[in-house]
């Protein structure tokens, strides 16, 4: 696997990449890899010839007081385990080849509707920053397909949004979410917790799972998310957001049978997200 660090040489190379008539999927992340992330990679495999996966901690998405430093930069041990999962070619851009200007100065993308509310309530100009990063991605390796994890469903659903709206010729293919054995959604952030945070946190996931079941045996759903959010604060977390809303993210109606169960809650200083799809009765 080669890692390109340039906007020109993974220009080039694609370019040959395309005149030899081979499919290009687009894995974009920021690193930090861990087993949600090679599914994603695995996935792309089965969609394309090429595998470009991105490594770059994108600034532009995380709020003033975010863990934007923070965040854990480990390219040597993604670039094994990105190698291991089959990938072709990863581009790891530094910050100033990606955003040249002052951030406030840089041209944005921002989809209107889908960024509004759950994650994009409490974090302001968040999904403007995922959706710049990804257009831009989108420009450099103008892949075929492109694949993200289900556990940021909001971020999906604004990835779909933006390829509709700008018309982007590239599938979207998400993902499933990749758990621990105890239920807690593989993500980068699990690493900030400590042992006692660690046990706590796939309570989220169970209290979801619980959830589901109640509202597929048709107990009212404003009664059943209440409880929801007594009990996320019960087993120590301070919750977000719990809706229940249509696979679209649109609200609910009395014509909803698929929906989507979305929860984010903080536990310390980490906020967790999770969801699950559920089938409401008739
Ligand atoms: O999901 C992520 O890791 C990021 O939001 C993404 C899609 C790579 C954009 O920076």
């Amino acid at each position: 696997m080669r890692t390109l660090r340039e906007i020109a040489s993974l220009r080039e190379t694609l370019d040959d990449s395309r005149r030899r008539g081979r499919r290009i999927a687009l894995v974009p992340t920021m690193g930090n890899l861990h087993a949600g992330h090679l599914a994603l990679v695995e996935s792309a495999r089965r969609h394309a010839d090429v595998v470009v996966a991105t490594i770059f901690v994108n600034p532009m998405q995380f709020g003033p007081n975010e863990d934007l430093d923070a965040y854990p930069r480990t390219l040597a041990e993604d670039q094994q385990k990105l190698e291991g999962a089959g990938c072709d070619l990863l581009f790891a851009p530094a910050t100033a080849t990606i955003y040249p200007r002052r951030l406030e100065a840089q041209t944005q993308i921002r989809v209107l509707g889908v960024s509004e509310g759950l994650c994009g309530g409490s974090r302001p100009g968040h999904f403007d920053g995922v959706a710049t990063i990804v257009g831009m991605l989108f420009n450099l390796v103008q892949p075929q397909v492109a694949c993200f994890g289900e556990k940021d469903y909001q971020q999906l659903a604004v990835i779909r949004r933006l390829v509709t709206d700008l018309h982007f010729p590239i599938e979207i293919v998400g993902v499933p979410i990749v758990r621990a054995d105890d239920g807690l959604a593989l993500s980068s952030r699990n690493g900030y917790l400590d042992p006692e945070q660690r046990a706590i946190a796939p309570r989220l996931y169970r209290t979801l799972e619980a959830l589901r079941q109640a509202l597929e045996a048709g107990e009212p759903v404003e009664t059943t998310l209440a409880a929801g959010l007594a009990r996320l604060d019960d087993a120590g977390f301070v919750p977000d957001y719990l809706e229940l809303r249509a696979p679209d993210l649109g609200p609910i109606t009395t014509a909803t049978r698929e929906a989507r169960l979305l929860a984010a809650a903080r536990l310390g200083p980490t906020r967790l997200i999770d969801n699950l799809t559920l089938t409401l009765p008739r």
